[in-house]
């Protein structure tokens, strides 16, 4: 299975910080907001990653990540020319993918909670789609779940101005090689987009759709607006300085998946020692708790 991160689209919410910038390259609270995505992308076993963004914007993905090497990926760069949809990924990503399954993930998208990236791991081969569920008070900007009354979903929508549940569709899928297909057969929506809500859709029409609902130990943040972007760093914020353990450290997640080796963190410290960042990845090694076995 392989892994995309889309990190383009226009940040039209956050204008005009991101005039200049794309949003996935500002800080939620101690690191880029992309360092989420791809933690997660690591943690669920990817090891090559393709990352989409504009013409504008990749050069800074590409000094700030490289070709992943460092972090023992393989990680390549697709621009997407104008913002046509998340759909418009699977279409960008057809030759990287190689008819491989994939796992799609949206670069403002944070997931923390206990046991995600062993949990995550269960779909890497997944048959058909499997996409999540996770309640959230206002559903009104996402794709909506809704269930029958056996917990069956029947449908899915994008962004209804009356949502059938409160049940948003995290931006995490997980697809098998028919999700290209799929994305060929799309039309643009009234927005002129490529809607991923209309892979899932088809997915659900064949009968191929499963839903599992995230559990209320998840959470789920997406970082869209000013006050979104905010809470996200203030919950990064608390978690880490309350259990003195990172979210979305990226170097962390190489080195507890067996990526890299001691040697290879001590070496990506150094330059990272004066913001403190540095001193956490060195920290790691010294964590007496932190044994062999507790590794995944
Ligand atoms: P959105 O938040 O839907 O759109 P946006 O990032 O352009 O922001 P705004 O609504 O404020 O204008 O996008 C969700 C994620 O998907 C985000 O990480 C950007 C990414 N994306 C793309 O990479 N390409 C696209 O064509 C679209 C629509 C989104």
């Amino acid at each position: 299975m392989r892994g995309i991160i889309l990190a383009g689209g226009t940040g039209s919410r956050l204008w005009p910080v991101t005039h200049s910038i794309s949003k996935q390259l500002l800080p939620v609270f101690d690191k880029p907001m992309v360092y989420y995505p791809l933690t997660t992308l690591i943690m669920a076993g990817m090891r090559e990653i393709l990352l989409v963004t504009t013409p504008y914007d990749l050069p800074g993905f590409r000094r700030l990540l490289g070709d992943g090497s460092h972090l023992g990926i393989q990680l390549d760069y697709m621009v997407q020319e104008e913002p046509k949809g998340i759909a418009q990924g699977l279409l960008l990503g057809a030759d990287f993918l190689e008819d491989e399954p994939v796992a799609l993930i949206l670069g403002d998208n944070i997931f923390h909670g206990g046991n995600l990236g062993s949990g995550l791991c269960e779909h890497t081969d997944p048959e058909g789609g499997r996409i999540f569920a996770y309640p959230v008070d206002d559903p009104t900007a996402y794709g909506v779940v809704e269930f029958d009354e056996k917990g069956v979903v029947v449908s899915i929508e994008e962004k209804p101005l009356v949502p059938k549940s409160r049940y948003a569709v995290p931006g995490l899928y997980f697809y098998d090689h028919k999700a290209v297909k799929f994305a060929r057969d799309l039309v643009p929506s009234d927005r002129g987009e490529l809607e991923i809500s209309a892979i899932n859709s088809a997915y659900l029409r064949e009968g191929e759709l499963t839903v599992t609902v995230l559990d209320r130990g998840t959470a789920w943040l997406d970082t869209g607006t000013f006050s979104a972007m905010v809470q996200a760093s203030e919950y990064v914020r608390v978690i880490e300085e309350r259990q003195g353990l990172k979210i979305g450290c990226v170097e962390e997640a190489a080195w507890r998946c067996g990526l890299i080796g001691d040697r290879e963190l001590r070496e990506l410290s150094r330059p990272l020692l004066r913001s403190g960042y540095g001193r956490y990845l060195l920290g790691l090694l010294d964590d007496p708790s932190d044994e062999e076995a507790v590794r995944p």
